[in-house]
């Protein structure tokens, strides 16, 4: 049940905020058909082990296992369509209300959908690289060489091994993460949509800024310290304060 108060004052936070940014997680995406790692029942973690799934130990020492079970993870959103939260972040964008969408998604639904600064610090799955002589390809190059039995997708140039452009448990923080910082740096409210906030070091930004809207189905560690919370679904939560900013 959302309460109209709670929508009213995540509006009035939005329209009074001088440099507000949104944070999403793998919930704002549950509503396009991707599964997200820890909603009970159905996340994906639920049914195996990230640090074996999708590790830079596993991509590293045991390639052919990284690609035969962690990989299978990374393919298959391309036919997933942005949806009304995306869309609506979008729209918030457009009209200058928020500056941008730090994601840890590497779905690639933000940048469908229309946003255009969006700071992804877990990567994503429109590129992958070659971990010899760096040079970059798109995605479904892995994906053509998987496809064909090729165990270890292997760099076209120099034969090196290629990976994806994915932040995984063990790699360092990519160049989007720091930009993402000084963004969160110059931020007043931070909207945050469909995440735990328990992975480090993504989960520290919330602390950052001085005033928090979170939008997730599960309760957080910062729904204490947040402006308003709603437990409730994205989609739902994103159209009613669209139309609400509409009609005030
Ligand atoms: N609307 C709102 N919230 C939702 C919805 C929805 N439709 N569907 C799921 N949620 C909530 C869940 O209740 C959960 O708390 O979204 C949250 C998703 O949390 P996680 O599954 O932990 O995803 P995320 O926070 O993005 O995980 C962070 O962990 O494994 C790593 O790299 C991976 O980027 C990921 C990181």
């Amino acid at each position: 049940m959302i309460l109209v108060d709670d929508i009213e004052k995540a509006c009035k936070l939005i329209k009074d905020s001088t440099y507000a940014l949104a944070l999403t997680g793998a919930g704002i995406s549950t509503e396009s058909g991707i599964p997200d790692f820890r909603s009970p029942g159905v996340g994906l973690w639920g049914k195996m082990d990230p640090m074996e799934a999708l590790s830079t130990d596993v991509l590293l020492n045991n390639p052919e296992k990284f690609y035969r079970e962690g990989f299978k993870i990374l393919r298959g959103m391309e036919n997933a369509q942005p949806n009304d939260a995306h869309r609506i972040l979008a729209e918030l964008e457009d009209k200058g209300y928020i500056n941008g969408v730090i994601t840890q998604n590497i779905d690639n639904l933000h940048h469908r959908a229309g946003s255009k600064k969006v700071y992804e610090v877990h990567g994503n799955t429109r590129t992958c690289h070659c971990m010899r002589c760096k040079s970059k390809y798109e995605f479904k190059e892995l994906e053509r060489q998987v496809d064909a039995g090729i165990k270890v997708p292997k760099c076209p140039k120099c034969g090196g091994m290629l990976r994806p452009d994915v932040v995984m448990f063990g790699d360092m923080m990519p160049q989007d993460f720091e930009l993402a910082l000084k963004e969160a740096q110059k931020s007043d409210l931070l909207i945050v949509i469909g995440s735990s906030l328990e992975v480090a070091p993504v989960c520290y930004i919330p602390d950052m800024v001085p005033h928090l809207i979170i939008i997730n189905l599960m309760k957080t560690p910062y729904d204490k310290s947040a402006d308003v919370v709603f437990h409730d679904k994205a989609g739902k939560v994103m159209k009613e304060i669209r139309d609400t900013m509409e009609n005030t």
